[in-house]
């Protein structure tokens, strides 16, 4: 399996996070006219990533899971106002959004949120020191 840029051990994450990568990656290649396209394939996958990541993490009884969910709600939200602001910017205005905007905004929460979280899958949190059952 290809790895991301932070491995964390769980197949659904790594497998999903180099996926993701690999669409922005793919962002500076891609036609002006097809920003919206791609911009909206990568709000799905992500969506669809998110709901990949939390069934695995319900199934392996992460505790800080309505946290999780709460940090994917509010990315969400975020990428709901990117895509918004598309009607309104120029092409290379949508490519930074994707390419800078959108990417940080998936690479933070991989090194943070999904970081902690991929630890309760092999039972290391309480000898790393991650908060359990609260949130922030
Ligand atoms: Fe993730
Ligand atoms: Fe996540």
């Amino acid at each position: 399996m290809n790895l991301p840029k932070i491995p964390l051990g769980v197949d659904v994450m790594d497998r999903d996070h180099y996926a993701l990568e690999h669409m922005f990656a793919r962002t500076p290649q891609i036609a002006d006219d097809d920003l919206p396209a791609h911009l909206d394939a990568i709000l799905a996958e992500i969506a669809a990533h998110f709901v990949r990541e939390e069934a695995a993490m319900e199934a392996a009884g992460v505790p800080i899971l309505h946290c999780h969910r709460g940090q994917h709600a509010a990315l969400l939200e975020e990428a709901g106002r990117l895509r918004n602001e598309f009607a309104r910017v120029d092409a290379p205005a949508r490519r930074h959004a994707i390419w800078f905007r959108l990417a940080r905004l998936v690479s933070d929460h991989v090194a943070s949120v999904d970081a902690i979280s991929s630890r309760f899958f092999f039972d290391k949190a309480e000898e790393s020191g991650a908060p359990a059952g609260r949130c922030g």
